[in-house]
């Protein structure tokens, strides 16, 4: 496996452009088996998860091309519902291809998709919503069949505001006959970049974004070009790399308003922000403060996708913070890790009780997931000495080279493929 060697200490500075969102992307490529033809998607950022996701719809006889930062697809060979096990547990938000493929062709079959390290990654909401559209599921061990004739568009609501469900349920609805409405719908800004999609290929969708999404059922829809939003998780990960290294960035291609919980939470711990259209420059030239509460929460609110990066920065405050984690059981393995970088963090139940410290230092650690792994390489960077990241397949699932992207705000980052003998970097 590859690893990552990061030479700490340097501010970060410079201006970078953000990548297409891959949990935008997602979505929209397995909402595209939803019409026959040639879809084009722009702005689709070059990743492990993409490319799991592309192997997906060439197995279910697709043609799918990604050039540069542009996908075309040719869904009109499409001649299979059956996502092979093999494939799901590569990347199991895979899942959500279900919506589009039961529509489509009135059968799907896939796996359970597991959990992962960040927790158990229940679908029992999304079984749950295509049930109330009229399919049949049958559970056999980890293979799961769901059928349907034409799905009936219905009431659905959520227990909790799943993004998966939520854009599962949406696309499902869109041929559905007559109206869908899903309340306690999830609020991501991905999900209305997914409407978005399916309105330009002739749905009738309203509401992404609240709380309460309405499907109008169509009989069909034409194929489009569409171009995918920034990556706000990444924005958000760049934006504290920069804070945690006291340096000057300029970030392009991005969607402030997607960040206004991070924003707020970075400013409270004395971080300088402007905003000006898609452009955010960031700049700390000081230690930054404890902040007493951070608590992530589903969309608007303070995301969990940014909680590891955060503590990072945490842990390097004047004082003690408190981070809970209300989405995800499994989200603190991180935390392990950048004790032994130095940083001295308690984690209790669901919560991270942080008191700062001056420094860290650099040491070898492990990548366990995609967002804690990004965590210990903005820990890297704010260190002392050298850290090398290892497992680093976890950070290509979601940061489209991360070493080439830091480097180029002057990041002393390099990959060492695992092939290359473990001297290269002693
Ligand atoms: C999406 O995952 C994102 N992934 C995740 O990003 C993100 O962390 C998460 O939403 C929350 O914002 C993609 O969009 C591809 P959920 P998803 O369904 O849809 C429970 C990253 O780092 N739940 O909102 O799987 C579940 O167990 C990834 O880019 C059920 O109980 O998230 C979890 O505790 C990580 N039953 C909570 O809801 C269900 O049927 C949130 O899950 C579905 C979910």
């Amino acid at each position: 496996m590859d690893k990552l060697v990061i030479e700490g200490g340097k501010p970060l500075s410079g201006t970078i452009v953000i990548q297409g969102a891959k949990n935008a992307a997602l979505p929209i490529l397995a909402a595209s088996m939803l019409v026959e033809g040639k879809v084009m998607l722009d702005h689709v950022p070059r990743l492990l998860d993409i490319d799991v996701m592309l192997n997906i719809l060439r197995e279910l006889g697709c043609e799918a091309v990604h050039e540069g930062q542009t996908v075309t697809l040719d869904t009109s060979t499409a001649n299979s519902s059956h996502i092979p096990e093999a494939l799901m547990r590569q990347m199991r938000s895979s899942i959500f291809l279900m919506g589009p493929l039961l529509a489509r062709f009135g059968k799907v079959t896939v796996y359970q998709p597991g959990g992962c390290a960040i927790g158990e990654r229940k679908i029992d909401l999304h079984l749950q919503g295509l049930t109330a559209l009229g399919a049949t599921v049958e559970e056999e061990g980890s293979r799961i069949v769901c059928c349907a004739g034409r799905l009936k568009g219905t009431e659905i609501h959520l227990d909790f505001p799943s993004v998966g469900a939520t854009e599962n349920i949406m696309m499902a609805a869109v041929l559905a006959e007559g109206m869908t409405t899903i309340t306690n719908a999830a609020r991501e800004p991905e999900i209305q970049d997914l409407q978005h999609f399916l309105n330009r290929m002739g749905a009738k969708i309203i509401g992404a974004g609240t709380d309460t999404i309405t499907v109008e059922g169509v009989n069909r829809l034409e194929p489009c070009r569409y171009q995918v939003i920034p990556d706000r998780i990444v924005t958000g990960t760049v934006m504290v790399a920069a804070a945690a290294t006291r340096g000057q960035v300029t970030l392009q291609h991005t969607n402030p308003v997607h960040l206004t919980s991070l924003i707020h939470v970075l400013r409270r711990a004395g971080v300088q922000i402007a905003v000006d259209g898609d452009i955010i420059k960031i700049g700390s030239s000081s230690r930054p403060k404890a902040i007493d509460r951070v608590v992530t929460s589903p969309y608007p609110a303070f995301p969990t996708d940014l909680q590891s990066q955060v503590m990072v920065l945490l842990a390097l405050a004047d004082g003690v913070s408190v981070m809970k984690e209300t989405i995800f059981e499994g989200r603190f393995k991180h935390v392990d890790e950048l004790c032994r970088m130095g940083a001295d963090i308690r984690v209790d139940l669901n919560s991270a009780f942080i008191r700062g410290v001056s420094r860290l230092y650099g040491a070898t650690v492990e990548a366990t997931d995609l967002r804690a792994g990004a965590a210990l390489v903005i820990a890297g960077l704010a260190a002392q000495g050298k850290t090398v990241v290892e497992q680093v397949h976890h950070i290509d699932r979601g940061y489209d080279r991360i070493e080439t992207m830091l480097g180029r705000l002057g990041a002393r980052i390099q990959r060492v493929p695992a092939a290359m003998d473990d001297r290269v970097y002693r």
